[in-house]
């Protein structure tokens, strides 16, 4: 089985590695801090041994999976004989320019670099490596333990061979890819739920209907398990109202502006579940 490892060890990056080994693979995950390299492996003991409280997995097999994640803060150990590296840290576009460098310095010659980023293609960060053709996104979803989905992204120069390798990848670790073939802002999913929620707003903000009503609609006419306006408390106001204003000012599109009551929420710290207030109270 392929060797992978991940780098950065927060919510996702925790999660795709110890999803990989449950799938029998062994995975160094690195962190620069030994505090939340020691607070993922803790937070994912607790989500194996559910499944095995559960009665979904056997406790040998449990121990097994746990072990097979080894964490490290050495980069150089973590991807010296890697086939495949998922980078899973902050969005911060300097920070990952960074790491992909030293990957390239550091990983074996024929190992894929992948970057989870949410909004960052691959296109902006590749070209800190001499193998641009190696690298590409691989956008898994939160929780990554329970979200089946992971968008597989070409850049300009990626091969034919590196794509066919990611999906492989994402097959061993038991989930389902699908292939972008050119970069585009929000990829498949946050592109359709953006259309999609911009257009509750509008309905809302042009006095259509309520938001519990809107959301009625969508949960029981499209069977989607939490309406935008839920779904955005559960998120948080401020990311959705960000991640609207990051494609309105990158696009100018009109259609990415965000709502007015959107606004109003964020500016009066009504957030959604974090702070106990939000479309909803809590
Ligand atoms: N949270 C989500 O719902 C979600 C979904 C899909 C993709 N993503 C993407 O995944 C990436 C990580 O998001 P997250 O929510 O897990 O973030 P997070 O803040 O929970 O974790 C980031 C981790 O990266 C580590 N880190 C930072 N700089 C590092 C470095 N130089 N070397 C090693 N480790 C370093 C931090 O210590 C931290 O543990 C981002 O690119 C984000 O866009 C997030």
């Amino acid at each position: 089985m392929s060797r992978l490892a991940v780098i950065g060890a927060g919510s996702m990056g925790a999660q795709i590695a110890q999803q990989a080994a449950l799938n029998g693979l062994s995975v160094r995950l690195q962190d620069q801090s030994e505090e939340q390299l020691a607070k993922s492996i803790e937070s994912n003991r607790g989500h194996v041994m559910r499944r095995v409280e559960k009665g979904r997995l056997l406790q040998p097999q449990a121990v097994e999976a746990l072990a097979r994640v080894s964490a490290t803060t050495d980069l150089a150990e973590a991807v010296g004989d890697a086939d495949l590296v998922i980078e899973a840290v902050f969005e911060d576009l300097d920070v990952k320019r960074a790491i992909f460098a030293e990957l390239d310095r550091l990983a074996p010659a024929g190992a894929v670099l992948a970057s989870n980023s949410s909004t960052m293609g691959i296109s902006k960060i590749a070209d800190a490596t001499k193998r641009p053709e190696s690298c590409l996104n691989m956008h898994f979803f939160y929780p990554v333990l329970v979200m089946d989905l992971v968008e597989v992204v070409r850049g300009p120069h990626t091969s034919d061979e590196t794509v066919g390798r990611a999906m492989a990848m994402a097959r061993e670790m038991g989930r389902t890819a699908v292939l972008l073939n050119k970069e585009i802002d929000g990829f498949i999913v946050n592109r359709i739920l953006h259309a999609a929620t911009q257009e509750a707003y509008r309905l809302l903000d042009a006095g259509i209907a309520t938001f519990e009503d809107i959301d009625t609609a969508v949960e029981k006419g499209l069977n989607w398990p939490l309406g935008p306006f839920r779904l955005g408390d559960f998120s948080g106001l401020d990311v959705t109202y960000n991640a609207r204003l990051h494609m309105y000012r990158s696009t100018g599109d009109e259609r990415y502006r965000p709502s007015a009551q959107l606004e109003a929420k964020v500016k009066v710290g009504k957030l959604g579940r974090k702070t106990g207030e939000g479309w909803y109270k809590y």
